[in-house]
């Protein structure tokens, strides 16, 4: 495993109108390696979502340094689902998905099939012509998170991808979350509330304190990589879930 992203002391200040500001992340310093799952949990307003838009460039206005090994290219190696599934209502989810590989030279019937592909691994090939207001939430999650997939990013930033949804519907897209990073092996760094959802899915976990953002502690995964329903029942998947939540609170 190699060195992919290195945050070194970044600190992000928003300044709102009237000349107040906000310190969202305070001296923030987290080195990401190539094709882990890293989980980022912390108590609302944090700054979880902003370290994510900084790690996306979507903010270039900060202080400190987010050096990449390979520098990332815009619209092609960094796919981002968001705190709302964010799809256009306008599109069809076929066409939500093909968002990101139009343009990029492939013909249709490539785009058409790649989008098949990808809407077939999360169970929605019957809805590519539907329209998203037509899909549950749960379904418009799925397909946020194949869309941001689609072109075959080098890293996958998720902004509590799940956190909508019902415990069932949770546990199975944590799952297929699970077998496509086994498939694609990206980095994938995740915001989470849920202990549980980080402890299953991360091989790091990283705790924030309450503003202004910063990192409490960094914590490996004390479980085998290779998890599934089982995983859970694990005496020692329980005890690291509640030492997550012994620290926020
Ligand atoms: N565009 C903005 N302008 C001004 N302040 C902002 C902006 N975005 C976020 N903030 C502030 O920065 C802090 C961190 O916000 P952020 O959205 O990163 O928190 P979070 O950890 O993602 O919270 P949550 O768990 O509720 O999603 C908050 O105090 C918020 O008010
Ligand atoms: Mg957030």
């Amino acid at each position: 495993m190699s060195k992919f992203l290195a945050i070194t002391d970044v600190t992000k200040v928003y300044k709102a109108a009237k000349g107040q500001s906000v310190t969202a992340l305070d001296d923030v310093s987290l080195d990401i390696e190539d094709g882990q799952i890293i989980a980022l949990i912390g108590p609302s307003g944090c700054g979880k979502s902003t370290l994510l838009r900084m790690i996306a460039g979507l903010d270039g206005e900060y202080e400190g340094e987010i050096a990449w090994a390979t520098p990332p290219k815009a619209g092609r190696d960094i796919g981002f689902v968001f705190q709302e599934h964010a799809l256009l209502p306008w599109r069809t989810i076929q066409r939500n998905v093909a968002l990101g590989l139009e343009g990029k030279g492939a013909d249709k019937a490539a785009i058409n099939a790649r989008v098949a592909e990808l809407l077939t691994m999360v169970g929605l090939a019957d809805f590519a012509h539907s329209y998203p207001s037509e899909l549950s939430g749960g379904m418009r999650q799925r397909v946020a998170i194949v869309r941001a997939l689609a072109y075959n990013p080098r890293i996958l930033l998720m902004d509590e991808p799940f956190g909508a949804l019902d415990a069932i519907t949770r546990d199975r897209l944590q799952d297929d979350l699970l077998r496509i990073w086994e498939q694609t092996k990206k980095t994938i760094v995740l915001v989470t509330h849920s202990v549980e959802e980080a402890a299953y899915l991360a091989d790091r976990v990283v705790v924030m304190s309450a503003r202004p953002g910063r990192i409490r502690a960094i914590h490996n995964v004390p479980l085998p990589r290779e998890r599934n329903q089982s995983t859970r029942e694990l005496p020692e998947f329980a005890q690291f879930a509640n030492m997550l939540r012994g620290q926020l609170a």
